[in-house]
């Protein structure tokens, strides 16, 4: 090969390439690093643990235990630093369901969720599937302190087995006959009977609506089909059910989620 003076200067440029990119290797480190796009958290809140101290002696602990019809649940959404807080709001014996959202920023042990006020909570634990989240307030020689446990929904699990029973007719329906249905549907005459459990489930799984044409109350293989579920979940029916109150989205989606787990007498 014959080394002229312009092929010199190419192959100089080249080497001096190769020097320059080398600095840059070994002063940036140039290591490619895809950045981890972190899921959503669903977190449910399983209890809450309420501590009370006067001058650091503990007077009083309470725990409260939130079953599985429980709305209370923590999203925080790490694409976008977004949290959403949802909880069971009861004003004047009417449940509805509430929720703050907006940006959170965890700094060390600390949780910070900014939406209008922001609040911040200890990190106390903070495990694969365990969260605790504790805040406290002062007052004088008082100090409430307030842990909240929540435990790690997978949303892409199988949901848990809705029970008709625990989870619809108790909760929702009868609850002591102060319940959504009551009194109406109680074993008075009247209107259908919803009391007790074994009556409601019967009235339900064979009956057909008297308003709209027969439609099936439910329908496992379309269940938003179900008359029962349109009843409590579509403004358009003709008697929308409870007539005076409406059932929470939690309440409405528990009882879709039975109907579609083949609504059974469990
Ligand atoms: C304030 C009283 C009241 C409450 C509370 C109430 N209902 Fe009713 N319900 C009625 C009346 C009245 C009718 C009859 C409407 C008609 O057909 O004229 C009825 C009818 C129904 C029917 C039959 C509808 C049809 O088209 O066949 C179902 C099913 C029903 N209610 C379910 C429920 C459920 C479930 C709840 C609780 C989540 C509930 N109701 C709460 C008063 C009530």
């Amino acid at each position: 090969m014959v080394l002229t003076t312009d092929s010199m200067k190419n192959y100089f440029l080249f080497l001096f390439s190769v020097a320059l990119l080398f600095v840059a290797c070994t002063k940036d480190r140039i290591i490619e690093i895809t950045p981890i796009v972190y899921p959503v958290e669903y977190w449910k809140k399983d209890s809450l643990v309420y501590t009370l101290y006067q001058g650091g002696v503990e007077l009083n602990q309470q725990t409260t235990t939130y079953g599985i019809s429980s709305p209370d649940t923590l999203t925080l959404s790490y694409e976008n630093n977004n949290f959403r807080l949802t909880f069971l709001e009861q004003n004047k014996g009417k449940a509805f369901l509430g929720f703050t959202e907006g940006a959170f920023v965890i700094e060390g042990d600390s949780l910070f969720l900014f939406s209008g006020d922001t609040v911040r909570l200890k990190i106390v634990a903070k495990t694969d599937s365990l969260l605790v989240l504790e805040s406290s307030i002062l007052n004088g020689d008082y100090l409430r302190e307030y842990r909240d446990y929540y435990q790690l929904l997978d949303i892409n699990a199988e949901a848990p087995m809705v029970s008709f029973k625990s989870d619809i007719y108790e909760p929702i329906f009868y609850n002591n006959g102060e319940g959504s249905c009551m009194p109406c549907h109680n074993d008075d005459g009247g209107q259908m009977r919803l009391v007790p459990a074994d009556m409601a489930y019967n009235e339900l799984i064979n009956g057909i609506s008297n308003n709209d044409g027969g439609v099936p109350y439910i329908n496992t293989i379309q269940p938003e089909e179900s008359y029962l579920y349109r009843l409590v979940s579509d403004g358009n029916v003709e008697y929308v059910m409870p007539p005076n109150s409406t059932l929470t989205p939690f309440e409405i989606e528990t009882i879709l989620l039975w109907i579609s787990q083949g609504a059974q007498n469990n």
